[in-house]
């Protein structure tokens, strides 16, 4: 599902274990919401879905990381996911992921690829 790369901010945007950037991309031809966040001086990026229900991850716009700033919590059940590969962690996930973005950083900017095939 890989397209044109398409800006989604500036990399100082994204603070380490910091708030996320949320935005939107067409997913089987629906507009639904995806975020990114910084995570040990990568980027990440997810569909903000939890894999519980389909309901967003942040309990305040742009907040996905737990209180240590280590993993992804979903706000709703309280599902946990590894910020690096969002894989459940544990809570009502029942080890189903979070579907991944493919995302590039480069030239102080943060991209949108596509979608992970995984
Ligand atoms: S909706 Fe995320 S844990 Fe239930």
């Amino acid at each position: 599902m890989a397209g044109a790369a398409r800006l989604i901010c500036e990399s100082v945007a994204l603070q380490d274990a910091g708030r996320g950037v949320r935005f939107e991309i067409e997913y089987f031809g629906e507009n639904v919401p995806a975020f990114v966040v910084r995570h040990r001086g990568s980027v990440v990026g997810y569909l903000n879905r939890c894999s519980h229900v389909a309901s967003e991850l942040d309990w305040q716009e742009g907040l996905f990381f737990d209180a240590e700033g280590r993993d992804l919590l979903c706000s709703t059940h309280g599902a946990v996911f590894a910020a690096s590969s969002g894989q459940c962690l544990g809570g009502p996930c029942g080890g189903k992921p979070l579907t991944r973005l493919q995302v590039e950083e480069r030239n102080g900017g943060v991209y949108y690829l596509g979608v992970a095939d995984d």
